[in-house]
């Protein structure tokens, strides 16, 4: 068995580990690890990516969803969820306010709402686009059919995230419902990568039932799958969920976690998430300090910003998008870091 130490070296020279490895690594959390980590993660980003930042603009379409997922506030079984839907021009002025504010990529994110067919979706991406051409769109909008990804792929959609939310299909059952499925998840990531998209993969810290051991897995699949981006934040409880009293993910370990994703590959978007900055104040500076390069401020109307609550807590709900922007401009230059006004595509070699 290796030491720590050499783990660390192993990862950072060839970006792989075993599974067993990437385990103990997670085991062997200590501040002076982390510290290790975050050096070589950072320098390896800045052989890249220098100092910026990427900003993508997050506009929350909708609650609605026929989803069930246990940990997740906007459930459809949470009755004290108060639901709305973003009209198709309401959504377009959101990226009007969002250009003029800098941002150079949307992100419409929503639950799986039935509204948002093929069809009405197709109409949104190819007015955002026409207006805005030289922007990427980017969708978070759930399972859907190959034949649907193909369509919106087809009107214009640049990337697609879907957080795979755990890589292992036992602890996968235990986080869903029984009508959803893994097999079903990952066939998705797939269909999307097949069909051209930049594809986002990711999951939560500390959610229930997860140890070291799916964590391991979760890595190990980034590295294999090799994904554009990954979404990693901690689990926070929503108090109208199965999981309320469950205990919260750490910043700390997300952290760690970051560090180790930009080691196994240096080329990766890594967003510090609102969830991060939700667990600890100061979580999206010390995600993007341990290796993340991207940033996504809500561009939503602050009139729902409340209400797409998926755990709670969640920061920024009161600011207005320009006051997001400039409150993190600041947060982001004083850490030695500068938002660029960029679509911010995965720089291949
Ligand atoms: N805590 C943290 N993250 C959550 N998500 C959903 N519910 C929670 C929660 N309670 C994450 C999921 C989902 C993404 C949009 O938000 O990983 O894919
Ligand atoms: Fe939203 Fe500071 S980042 S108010």
């Amino acid at each position: 068995m290796l030491r720590t130490d050499e783990l660390i070296q192993k990862l950072s020279s060839t970006g792989s580990l075993e599974e067993n490895e990437y385990a103990q690594l997670i085991k062997d959390y200590s501040e002076a690890n982390a510290e290790k980590l975050k050096t070589l993660a950072d320098a390896k980003r800045r052989e890249i990516y220098g100092n910026e930042i990427f900003i993508r603009g997050l506009i929350e379409v909708s609650n609605i969803c026929r989803n069930d997922c246990i940990y997740c506030g906007i459930r459809r079984s949470n009755r004290n969820c108060d639901r709305y839907r973003l009209t198709p021009e309401e959504i377009l002025a959101c990226a009007n306010s969002g250009y003029e504010l800098g941002f150079r990529t949307f992100v419409m994110q929503g639950g799986e709402d039935p509204f948002f067919t093929d069809e009405v979706l197709e109409s949104i991406i190819k007015e955002i686009k026409s207006r805005h051409p030289d922007c990427a769109v980017t969708l978070s909008m759930g399972e859907r059919s190959d034949e649907s990804y193909q369509r919106l792929f087809d009107a214009g959609a640049d990337r697609y995230l879907l957080r795979h939310e755990t890589a292992s299909k036992e602890h996968y059952g235990k986080l869903h419902p029984q009508e959803m499925s893994y097999e079903n998840r990952m066939r998705c990531l797939r269909s999307l990568r097949r069909i051209g998209y930049q594809v986002g993969c990711g999951f939560m810290v500390g959610s229930p039932y997860q140890t070291e051991i799916e964590m391991a897995k979760d890595l190990k699949f980034i590295e294999e799958f090799r994904p554009d981006m990954c979404g990693i934040g901690p689990f926070i409880p929503h108090k109208d969920t199965p999981f309320r009293d469950e205990e919260a993910g750490s910043a700390e370990l997300t952290c760690y976690l970051l560090s180790i994703i930009r080691l196994i590959y240096p080329r990766i978007l890594l967003p510090a998430t609102t969830a991060l900055g939700t667990a600890d104040g100061m979580g999206r500076e010390k995600g993007i300090l341990a290796g993340a390069n991207v940033i996504m401020p809500n561009l939503s109307p602050v009139s729902v910003r409340k209400k797409y609550e998926l755990y709670d807590n969640k920061i920024c709900t009161g600011e207005e998008a320009a006051e997001c922007v400039n409150c993190l401009k600041g947060r982001i230059t004083r850490i030695g870091f500068k938002i660029v006004t960029d679509r911010g595509d995965i720089r291949k070699e």
